[in-house]
């Protein structure tokens, strides 16, 4: 169990390694504390005992987060063992998962619940990444899915480094997935996303799949989207 404090009211836990279609994911669950004490879970791993006594001692479970329509795995899990908190999904989601249930869909503009603290943009132009961004004021903290990944090289063989390399996700020159570019198909609606993001004074980026940024963070994001036309 790895939980790491990245800065005053907001936290990192590590999670398992997770396989989707064959490719190995590191996964990273981002715990952020509310001046009421609740806690707000974005991209929820594995649930095991150390894991939820570690959070437990956070705070209150109040908000759990599925960001994107790939990040749901444990939403369950989780409310399961706090079940007076809220599942809050992207959308795309429910359409994608009729019988999970949830307090509400994420929407362009922050829930009344955080939006002191935290905001939030949906990434527009790709009809299969339907992905939250969320940004917590207080540490100028950005917090990504899968829009941006950096894969760490130590946890993968040669021969994933050299796929993740590819397709421009390993570390230290991670970024937007390519398949994911070809994914957006609206770029002008991926611009408008892009200038929003940049327009939060974020000083660091968590990042679900890999090691996150915590110098030159605008740099990285900019560099990161230098295929689209801005
Ligand atoms: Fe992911």
């Amino acid at each position: 169990m790895s939980l790491l404090q990245i800065d005053e009211n907001i936290w990192c836990l590590d999670g398992d390694s997770v396989t989707m279609f064959t490719i190995p994911f590191q996964t990273r669950m981002t715990i952020i504390r509310q001046k009421n004490g609740d806690l707000w879970l974005h991209s929820t791993v594995a649930i095991d005992e150390g894991r939820i006594n570690a959070v437990k001692k956070l705070g209150r479970v109040s908000h759990i987060i599925a960001p994107n329509s790939l990040h749901h795995l444990f939403v369950k899990d989780w409310f399961n063992h706090f079940p007076d908190s809220k599942i809050w999904v992207a959308p795309g989601l429910p359409k994608k998962l009729p019988n999970l249930e949830f307090y509400g869909i994420l929407r362009e503009k922050p829930e009344s619940f955080w939006e002191d603290e935290i905001d939030q943009i949906y990434f527009e132009g790709s009809n299969i990444l339907t992905e939250m961004i969320f940004f917590h004021k207080k540490s100028k903290t950005l917090i990504v899915t899968d829009l941006i990944q950096n894969h760490d090289p130590s946890k993968n063989n040669w021969f994933w480094k050299m796929v993740k390399g590819l397709n421009g996700v390993l570390a230290p020159n991670g970024g937007v997935p390519k398949d994911l570019r070809l994914c957006i198909r609206n770029k002008k609606l991926a611009t408008e996303s892009f200038k929003k993001i940049c327009e939060w004074d974020f000083q660091r980026i968590i990042i679900s799949h890999g090691i996150c940024i915590n110098n030159n963070a605008r740099e990285f994001f900019i560099n990161s989207f230098d295929w689209l036309d801005k």
